[in-house]
């Protein structure tokens, strides 16, 4: 057989891109595309899916089911799936025994070749009939961190969203959270959780439709900071940039042992001194851009110089939380 086209896809899902048995239709897989155009409210054909709601023996545990069909966003791309081979791994991430595993309840596989069938209005790289294979879960799929009102955190989450990346977001517990987590599932947040709403057994298991992340990012220390461990999959790793909470990091000996975790630190200063010169203003173009052209948005409060004492009162969080606020001269 012929390949007409063979493009690497970022699954939305990297476990329900494929189906390892009779899987008609994949799962919608997204790819990451520059160009925004009109939406289009563009439906799936139905399909069929071998999924397991439990682990255990997966001739016990797997059934095909029909799935409804879905819509086709404006990044996401419809797949027919041609082929994909039943792997070892496959099998023992339904026998819950290979160390890295979807949540259940999932579509068993994870390789395969499909045909594109339809595409959504922003999507550039691919076009119906090409033939794609799903790139493995990767570093990239989604991303974890908290603080995720402050500036950073709002531009994280825009940055990832049109990058094809999910974020999770951790939000502190005060009032006017509700309306925070609406602000910030409007930028395009995927998930985002007070860090109440994390007293769980399985963090894991509140999330829908969103891979582990391998990347967290931490600028508040203290319980919020293993929360974002928490999320992490085996082998990832938290940057702390900062420590709002003022607490300190601590991190149990099996994240390392068992996990393999890592932890890292950042600081822009550092980042900004002249070795990094180039990288560094690189960076700064691509981000002004973006601001330029609208995609990356934060909320801020002018200050007149004259009322700096309301600003930096504002700042200091002695009135509740506040946007930046900006001094204005
Ligand atoms: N490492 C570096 O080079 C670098 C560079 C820039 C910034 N930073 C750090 O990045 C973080 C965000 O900076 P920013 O300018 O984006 O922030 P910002 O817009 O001023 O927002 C402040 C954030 O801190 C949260 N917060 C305030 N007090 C807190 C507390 N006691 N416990 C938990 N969260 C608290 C606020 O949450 P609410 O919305 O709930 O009030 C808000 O999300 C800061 O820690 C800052 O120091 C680091």
């Amino acid at each position: 057989m012929e390949l007409a086209r063979s493009v690497a896809l970022k699954a939305i899902n990297g476990s329900s891109s494929t189906g390892i048995f009779n899987t008609r239709w994949a799962h919608l897989c997204r790819v990451q595309s520059q160009r925004i155009r009109a939406y289009s409210a563009l439906m799936s054909p139905p399909s069929k899916a071998v999924v397991y709601d439990r682990e255990g023996a997966p001739e016990a545990v797997t059934k095909v089911i029909e799935l409804p069909a879905v819509e086709v966003k404006e990044n996401d791309v419809c797949v027919k799936m041609l082929a994909a081979p039943i792997n070892p791994s496959d099998i023992n991430r339904i026998q819950g025994v290979y160390p890295v595993r979807p949540q259940v309840p999932a579509v068993g596989g994870y390789e395969g070749v499909g045909e594109v069938y339809s595409v959504g209005s922003a999507v550039t790289g691919v076009a119906p009939g090409d033939w794609v294979i799903p790139s493995p879960p990767s570093f990239g799929d989604s991303i974890i961190q908290n603080g995720a009102t402050s500036i950073v955190g709002q531009c994280i989450i825009q940055i990832a969203r049109f990058r094809g990346i999910h974020s999770i977001n951790i939000i502190r517990d005060r009032a006017g959270s509700d309306e925070a987590k609406e602000k910030l599932k409007k930028i395009g947040a995927d998930e985002v959780f007070t860090e109440r709403q994390l007293e769980v057994k399985n963090v894991k298991s509140l999330l829908t439709n969103v891979p582990e992340p391998a990347l967290g990012f931490n600028c508040v220390g203290g319980n919020s900071a293993s929360l974002v461990l928490k999320f992490l999959r085996q082998g990832g790793t938290m940057v702390t940039y900062g420590g709002m909470s003022k607490k300190p990091i601590t991190v149990s000996t099996s994240s390392f042992i068992f996990k393999d975790l890592s932890l890292k630190g950042f600081w822009l200063q550092k980042w900004m001194s002249s070795d990094k010169a180039i990288e560094c203003r690189t960076m700064i173009d691509y981000l002004l851009c973006l601001v330029r052209e609208g995609k990356l948005k934060y909320e801020y409060e002018l200050v007149p110089f004259k009322d700096f004492q309301v600003g930096l009162s504002k700042a200091l969080g002695l009135q509740g939380s506040h946007p930046k606020q900006v001094i204005k001269f």
